[in-house]
């Protein structure tokens, strides 16, 4: 005999984000990694607030958000500019009760500083790279913590093997992103007591606008592609598939990792 709940064949095909409101930081155009990740989401049930950058992004992604189903929150930030990530949360503080994922795909380094000489790294471009590629996820999940407080809510960032190996040409990205990567450690540490997680995902090389602003990127995927366990390149979905995974309930016991999508490249040895 059944004794418990039957489920009904709705709940049965629920997504296992389905009603959690995540906010994304990162659709530029529809080959950002954060436009896989929406559309993993949206596939899984949740609720979207995308943020851009500048009024141009904002047209952009306003097209882009004809393509989901649920319309979702558009609101400006630009991590550099003063007072920019507060009124974002305050704008979202009118729409939504709280927020359960925040998505951090968002990176910027000039492009002098992503080849030649990493000797030549400039204070000025050191610090942008850090200001919005590492910087801004203490800033964004500071500014979230009031709308995660337990809601069992999870962050997310994207980071690159370049964190922690030299990758020709990635450079000052490099050491921006192993600031990322620590700064998910300590950010963990820091909100865990909250119920808020943080994990970064380390993705393999994907041909992005601002992935081709690495010189010689082409050669990267080249060699992915030869070289990885999978014998292949990742997308947008394999790590957007990833991301609602770290967003979900499904990943509840998880915060403080760097989980590569990356075909396997990163075991290699010789
Ligand atoms: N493409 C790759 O090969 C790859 C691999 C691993 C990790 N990543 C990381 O994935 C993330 C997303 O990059 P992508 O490849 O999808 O490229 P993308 O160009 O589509 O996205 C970068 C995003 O950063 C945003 N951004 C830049 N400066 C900003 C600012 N001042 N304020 C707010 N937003 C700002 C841009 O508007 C854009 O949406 C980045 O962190 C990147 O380093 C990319």
């Amino acid at each position: 005999m059944f004794i418990g709940h039957r489920h009904t064949a709705e709940e049965r095909n629920m997504g296992m984000m389905e009603g959690k409101n995540v906010v994304i930081f990162g659709v530029a155009n529809k080959r950002s990694i954060a436009w896989g990740i929406a559309q993993a989401l949206q596939r899984e049930g949740a609720n979207l607030a995308l943020g851009f950058q500048n009024e141009r992004m904002g047209e952009a992604v306003n097209k882009l958000a004809a393509d989901l189903d649920k319309p979702p929150i558009l609101l400006q930030c630009d991590v550099t500019v003063d007072g920019d990530i507060e009124r974002f949360f305050d704008a979202l503080g009118k729409e939504w009760d709280g927020i359960d994922g925040l998505v951090h795909s968002i990176a910027f380094a000039k492009r002098e500083e992503l080849g030649g000489n990493f000797r030549d790294t400039s204070w000025d471009g050191y610090a942008l790279a850090q200001q919005v590629s590492a910087w801004s996820l203490i800033g964004l999940t500071k500014g979230a913590l009031p709308m995660m407080e337990g809601r069992d809510a999870s962050v997310v960032c994207l980071s690159y093997y370049g964190a922690e190996k030299v990758v020709t040409n990635y450079n000052v990205m490099g050491v921006a992103k192993a600031a990322l990567e620590s700064s998910t450690r300590y950010l963990a540490s820091d909100v865990g007591p909250h119920g808020v997680r943080v994990n970064a995902i380390s993705a393999g090389p994907i041909k992005t606008v601002s992935a081709m602003g690495v010189g010689d990127f082409g050669s990267l995927l080249d060699s992915m592609a030869q070289r990885a366990p999978l014998r292949r390149n990742v997308d947008q979905a394999d790590v957007g598939n990833t991301a609602a995974f770290l967003l979900s309930p499904m990943s509840n016991g998880i915060t403080g990792q760097v989980l590569y999508v990356d075909a396997g490249y990163s075991i290699l040895g010789i």
